[in-house]
């Protein structure tokens, strides 16, 4: 509700607003908003692009105060929040006055998720966040079908423990196979085809509306997606679906096709998370002797590797941009916002702090007062797969590392007395596998 004591918002001027889309925006559109493109990201980390960013934001807060940044694009409202609160305020008040459904992410993904839950207009949203809690079971740390999932884990990872290296081309090939049978089932293992497709479609989703829609092979993609999921294998989300007994609103393909897009990034948390390890050797031993004192139930918790797989995610974010829109004229920290305006949160910049690998900052409470530290969005609409994903990712980075040590054979310049570099780039991670002794 706008009231007569909201202020207007400075606009930013069209310098300041040329740097901002310069440093800030075009570097990660360049990049890939749905699915990253190699040899971008390669020169972001080369440009240590984020820090360019991260210093333009520090500067401009300086110059126009702590109120969120509107920028000077004609046609657009862009509104840029700096302040923790207002990041939190933003995040908090959706899905209304501030919709996750923004205009670039509806034409992203809806090339292979026309029906997803974090696309879906009001009507529709409750329902399938209902649907979508219930058979990820998104408040539990440990999901029902664990023993399950932990299977698949250990099946899927040791065959790269019997190599002397590994590289991604390598990791991410397991890890779609370790995705596939979490998802829909052991039948899955080797349907390579489903997953090409969607990468297919991701590509295309990164142009946004700049892109025609492909509908027929959406078409193709959702069709052979739906009788995978009808199949519903035991031991894998697809029979959890089965069970719920979902109602038209719902498609689950559309569902199932988001979740299968987003273990993406939980495979390059699992990589940037291992090049941590192999180069900070304090929070290593610590991870180390919490898988070996942990019993069979409690291993499957891990609550210092989870810190550790969220510090990844808190230094290179997988989402650095969180968008919202605004359904209505409304507020946000005590500043007007016009309806159809776009709320735009920039990760790197809201997690900058601390500077270091800090993995005990999850479980002390400090994350919760270090500003706005998101990975996982927050609010009403924070990732429903949180738990599933920080379950997966130590499951698998605690099999790797139980009996290997892991050296990084890349140069990253991960060294804990130097500050972390602003982008990594998981294409180039490379490690080394011996026994230990
Ligand atoms: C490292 C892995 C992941 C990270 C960092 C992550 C992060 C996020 C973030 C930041 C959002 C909010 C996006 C926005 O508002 O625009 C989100 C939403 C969502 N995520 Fe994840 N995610 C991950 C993996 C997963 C997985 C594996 C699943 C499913 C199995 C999943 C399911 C969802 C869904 C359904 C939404 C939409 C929620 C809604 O609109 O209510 N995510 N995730």
């Amino acid at each position: 509700m706008t009231t007569t004591e909201n202020q207007t918002l400075t606009r930013l001027s069209t310098v300041d607003t040329a740097k901002v889309l310069a440093l800030v925006l075009l570097p990660i559109v360049a990049r890939g908003a749905v699915i990253r493109r190699p040899r971008a990201v390669a020169l972001a980390q080369r440009l240590d692009a984020d820090r360019h960013a991260v210093t333009l934001l520090t500067r401009l807060r300086a110059r126009y105060g702590d109120a969120p940044l509107r920028l000077r694009v004609p046609g657009r409202n862009l509104v840029l929040p700096l302040d923790s609160a207002d990041a939190h305020e933003a995040l908090a008040r959706s899905p209304e006055p501030f919709t996750p459904a923004n205009l670039e992410k509806r034409h992203a993904l809806g090339q292979f998720q026309p029906e997803g839950l974090l696309i879906s207009p009001a009507r529709a949203r409750a329902r399938r966040r209902e649907f979508t809690e219930e058979v990820l079971d998104t408040p539990r740390p440990v999901h029902p079908q664990a023993a399950d999932f932990t299977a698949i884990v250990q099946d899927t990872m040791a065959p790269l423990l019997a190599r002397p290296e590994l590289d991604w081309p390598t990791f991410t090939r397991q890890w779609w196979r370790l995705v596939r049978q979490v998802v829909l089932g052991a039948g899955a293992a080797e349907d390579h085809l489903l997953t090409d497709r969607l990468f297919a479609l991701r590509r295309a989703g990164n142009w946004s509306w700049l892109h025609p829609r492909e509908s027929r092979h959406r078409e193709l993609f959702l069709r052979q997606l739906r009788g995978t999921i009808e199949r519903a294998q035991p031991g894998s989300l697809a029979a959890r679906i089965a069970e719920t007994r979902p109602g038209p609103e719902i498609h689950p393909e559309s569902q199932v096709a988001h979740w299968l897009f987003a273990f993406d990034a939980a495979g390059i948390a699992i990589f940037r998370t291992l090049a941590l390890l192999a180069t900070h050797p304090e929070q290593e031993l610590k991870a180390l002797a919490e898988s070996a004192g942990a019993s069979p139930d409690s291993y499957w918790e891990l609550p210092y590797l989870r810190g550790c797989v969220l510090e990844s995610l808190r230094l290179w974010p997988t989402t650095p941009l969180i968008l919202r829109d605004s359904t209505v004229d409304t507020s946000l920290g005590g500043h007007d916002i016009p309806a159809g305006s776009t709320i735009i949160l920039f990760t790197p910049y809201l997690h900058r702090a601390p500077a270091g690998f800090t993995p005990e900052i999850w479980r002390d409470g400090t994350a919760q007062f270090h500003g706005a530290l998101v990975p996982f969005s927050d609010g009403p609409a924070v990732c429903p797969g949180r738990n599933l994903v920080l379950f997966l990712t130590t499951q698998v980075l605690a099999t790797l590392r139980r009996e290997h040590e892991i050296g990084l054979l890349s140069r990253a310049h991960l060294r804990p007395e130097h500050p972390l570099p602003s982008v990594l780039n998981h294409f180039a991670l490379r490690f080394a596998l011996s026994r230990r002794g």
